[in-house]
């Protein structure tokens, strides 16, 4: 059963999959993303498929790969790089990472909602710069998280693992929306169901943590930031199509809004000319959400263990239900 595994991963993963018996490992043995037509080439007759969520898996690669592929293993929650109704259509079986990678994501969203509003980039480069000459009562001010109220759109896994960790610094309100109520999930933070337009109404924080699907794509767009408050904060660590990065660079520009933390872009590497980039109240980190050593290992071990179990016909640790 030859396997095709897209990228340098995490060593604990690779060995379950090489010491499989009767598993053939081709890797892509690099940090960087295989070329296009090298995944091509790759997939070629082969059973499993371990990628990643930079990797676009299309019909393009579908067809490459031939009838013999079975098993899709994302090493990832996200699976809006897959095309599901082609995969589905050809009755390949899929596998992603989720639960191990939430506690690691909601501490980077919440680390990430932290330095943007208490502008820890931009203050630590005046250290640097010789920008800081005295103790200023007026200077490099931001916002904190005591009485504020907290929006989280997508109270799910990882939503309520950030709310978990925020509680405790003093939020006084949590907002909350999504596809519908999840009164079970809200009932620890008391959190209300609202529409989208309240939520960005009477946030002080607004954190996205939702899957990027048709329904969610550029959700977070001019007239959303339009309504937020000039003194609020806005986070995303899911995935940056949810956003209209225009719209969000004009209120961060024109001082809409306070200032943003983005874990996620559109594209991913954001070009370094990108006018995101200028803007000293925007806080940019490349995807980094699950990027503790233990996270990335664990999710590793999973995606194989997905992979080998859809190789063997039994059910796999977390299959994703198409
Ligand atoms: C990270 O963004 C993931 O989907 O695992
Ligand atoms: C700050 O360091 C203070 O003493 O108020």
């Amino acid at each position: 059963m030859a396997v095709f595994v897209t990228r340098r991963i995490p060593a604990e993963g690779l060995r379950l999959l090489s010491q499989a018996s009767g598993c053939r490992v081709q890797q892509w043995d690099s940090d960087e993303p295989v070329p296009r037509a090298e995944l091509l080439a790759g997939v070629a007759g082969t059973r499993g498929l371990l990628c990643l969520l930079s990797d676009r898996i299309d019909r393009e690669v579908l067809d490459a790969a031939g009838p013999g592929l079975k098993v899709i293993s994302t090493l990832s929650v996200g699976f809006d790089h897959l095309a599901l109704d082609e995969i589905k259509k050809r009755g390949i079986r899929v596998g992603y990472t989720p639960d191990v990678l939430t506690d690691a994501t909601a501490e980077l969203s919440v680390a990430l909602l932290l330095s943007a509003c208490r502008r820890l980039p931009e203050a630590a480069e005046q250290v640097k710069s010789g920008g800081w000459t005295t103790w200023k009562p007026l200077w490099m001010c931001g916002y904190g998280l005591s009485d504020s109220t907290v929006g989280i759109i997508g109270l799910g896994r990882i939503g309520q693992a950030v709310a978990r960790r925020l509680k405790p610094f003093g939020v006084s309100k949590f907002l909350y929306t999504g596809n519908s109520p999840k009164p079970e999930s809200a009932a620890e933070f008391g959190a209300e169901f609202v529409p989208l337009t309240r939520l960005a109404e009477e946030s002080d924080f607004v954190v996205v943590t939702c899957a990027l699907t048709p329904a969610t794509q550029g959700l977070c767009n001019k007239d959303f930031f339009g309504r937020m408050k000039k003194t609020s904060v806005f986070v995303n660590t899911s995935r940056g199509a949810v956003v209209n990065q225009e719209d969000l660079y004009e209120a961060l520009a024109q001082g809409r809004i306070a200032a943003a933390g983005l874990d996620v872009t559109t594209p991913e590497p954001l070009p370094t000319d990108h006018p995101l980039l200028s803007l000293r109240n925007c806080v940019i980190l490349p995807h980094i959400g699950s990027a503790t050593y233990a996270t990335r290992s664990t999710m590793a071990v999973l995606a194989a263990k997905n992979l080998l179990a859809g190789l063997r016909g039994e059910p796999m640790p977390h299959e994703l239900q198409l």
